[in-house]
């Protein structure tokens, strides 16, 4: 199925704030995750049928120290620690891929820091 795009800035947000003052995201913003453990970003994706999808995480993380974030979908972790290691600048944006299940229609995906620092600057997600 062709790919569909969630931002990051339209999808349910706690603890973390709609920024763009770094350059190069798409759509009209993106997250600053504020930098706690458990700060989220919680996208409602659409399934046009149940099946194996790739969640690719677009985002930028202008430290040199990794920003783990557990993945969740539907309220189950599909990754309990993923990587999203520094990308030089916060102008840098790279892609991180998880595999997960969906259900045909409505799913929650949930991005949930899991160290003090918080998580990246998150742009989107790509299904
Ligand atoms: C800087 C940067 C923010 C980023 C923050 C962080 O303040 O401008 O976009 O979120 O660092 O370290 O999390
Ligand atoms: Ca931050
Ligand atoms: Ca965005």
């Amino acid at each position: 199925a062709p790919s569909s795009d969630y931002q990051a800035e339209s999808a349910k947000i706690t603890q973390g704030a709609v920024e763009s003052n770094h350059a190069g995201y798409t759509g009209t913003g993106f997250v600053n995750y504020d930098n706690v453990t458990g700060s989220s970003v919680e996208f409602t994706v659409n399934a046009a049928s149940a099946g194996p999808a790739s969640l690719d995480f677009r985002y930028a993380n202008g430290t040199t120290t990794d920003r783990p974030m557990s993945i969740a979908v539907n309220g189950t972790a599909v990754a309990g620690s993923l990587s999203f290691p520094g990308t030089t600048d916060w102008t840098t944006w790279q892609e991180i891929k998880v595999n997960a299940t969906l259900k045909a229609g409505a799913n929650t995906v949930t991005a949930t820091s899991t160290t003090a620092n918080g998580g990246p600057n998150l742009d989107r997600l790509r299904v």
